[in-house]
């Protein structure tokens, strides 16, 4: 499908700017009330609903929440029953988490008629689902639009990174379409389904369990830069009415439950509220570095995160590395050798990335554990030491990070994967010993 086809295929979306910030939208006027949340009877004969994000009681700086306004209130659906998870796997995860090095290429194609929930594949992640902490890494390779149901995630909020192919999301707050280059983030509990206006798809998705994402503080930054606010984009009201039996599957504690509506439960006519989902086009990320010598560590690079109790230390993080120029002087430009009490999981959604010449490709992945040593590849270490210093621009690649506290153990399908390398520890052999006494 060329570009002309997927203008086409993707309506003209009007959204919400801003994040964190109180937003209000209504697809039919009036459909909101003034002045108070839950009327003795809401406008219109909708049901007002309460979407919490965050414990009624939590601060005011950190309370997320929604009031929808809609055809049918969410309760109206029978009893859920268990179904399978196909190749979703959840924290508590038992595999042993492993020091080595990993790496991954691209999922295989999907089979025919895979959606995005059914194209779900989980690497690995930490923490517990249930205790609200940790993440899970999951990936997706899709061929088929979701029709007649929808799906959320009650164990924790998404993070979805495209990779091949764009998404359009019709969630209840509206519709979000986030092409490769964008992220989308679907709050915890909040129904959704993706479409696939190229008729095909492929990312990355970080599930979190912790507290909602939020920008990073800046610091001695000062009041701009990095993610800008306004660039985050939520939806307005979009609705549907039509009474067509709807499959709702919620992931609950690890697993996945189904129940069948007579109506899209996509019906909310209005709705207000900081609780949202959300678009963000990576390549309006403000990048910063050094003008001078060195390489800041890759912190600099946050775009969200996700804090956990202790100040500084986050529950996972994610950073992108967009195009950006490099000036140092006397500095090795790459990112340099290191050991992190962090653990790294990174993708790539385009192009190349400047530690490694080549085998981390568009679509695949690497795991770096906590301690687990890493950095530049051979090829790259012995280009950047030898290159000339000129101010150079890197503009050839989109990769990411999902930085998280705690070791992310692999899962047994993710370890046995023919699509792991075998051999991912070879491009650190050969680094030739220079020192002269
Ligand atoms: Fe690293």
């Amino acid at each position: 499908m060329n570009g002309e086809q997927v203008r086409r295929t993707v309506p003209e979306l009007t959204h919400s700017p801003g994040f964190g910030n109180e937003h209000s939208s209504e697809a039919v006027a009036g459909a909101l009330p003034i002045g108070r949340n839950s009327p003795q009877r809401a406008p219109l004969g909708l049901y007002a609903e309460q979407l919490s994000g965050t414990a009624f009681t939590e601060p005011r700086a950190h309370n997320r929440r929604s009031w929808l306004y809609r055809i049918h209130p969410s309760a109206a659906h029978p009893a859920f029953t268990r179904i399978p998870s196909g190749r979703l796997r959840s924290a508590p995860f038992h595999e042993v988490a492993d020091p080595n090095r990993l790496r991954w290429n691209p999922l295989p194609e999907p089979a025919p008629g895979t959606d995005f929930l059914d194209g779900l594949w989980t690497l690995g992640g930490n923490g517990d689902a249930s205790r609200r902490t940790g993440s899970a890494i999951h990936l997706y390779a899709a061929d088929a639009s979701m029709t007649d149901r929808v799906f959320s995630d009650s164990d924790g909020e998404l993070l979805i990174v495209p990779e091949r192919g764009s998404l359009l999301l019709h969630t209840e707050f509206g519709r979000l379409h986030a092409p490769p280059g964008h992220i989308a983030l679907i709050p915890r509990g909040v129904r959704f389904r993706a479409e696939l206006p190229e008729g095909t798809a492929r990312g990355y998705v970080l599930e979190n369990y912790g507290r909602p994402f939020v920008l990073p503080d800046l610091g001695p930054i000062g009041a701009n830069g990095l993610a800008a606010p306004r660039d985050f984009l939520a939806p307005t009201a979009t609705y549907e009415e039509e009474d067509r039996e709807t499959e709702v599957v919620s992931k609950f504690c690890g697993n996945l439950w189904s129940a069948r509506c007579t109506h899209s439960p996509l019906d909310v006519v209005a709705w207000h509220g900081n609780l949202v989902p959300y678009v963000y086009d990576l390549r309006r990320f403000n990048v910063l570095g050094s003008i001078s010598y060195d390489h800041p560590d890759p912190s600099i690079f946050t775009v969200l995160t996700s804090p956990s109790d202790t100040p500084g230390l986050a529950n996972v993080d994610f950073v992108v590395f967009a195009p950006r120029w490099l000036v140092g002087e006397d500095t090795f430009r790459p990112p340099y050798f290191h050991r992190n009490v962090m653990s790294e999981y990174m993708g790539l959604v385009e192009g190349a990335y400047d530690a490694k010449a080549e085998g981390f490709v568009p679509g695949g992945g690497s795991l770096h554990n906590m301690m687990s040593a890493h950095g530049p590849d051979r090829e790259t270490f012995d280009r950047a030491s030898a290159a000339e210093l000129a101010p150079a621009k890197i503009d050839d690649g989109l990769a990411f990070m999902f930085e998280t506290r705690w070791p992310v153990a692999a899962t047994e399908q993710a370890m046995s994967a023919d699509h792991r390398q075998q051999s991912y520890d070879d491009v650190w052999q050969g680094l030739q010993r220079h020192f002269r006494s």
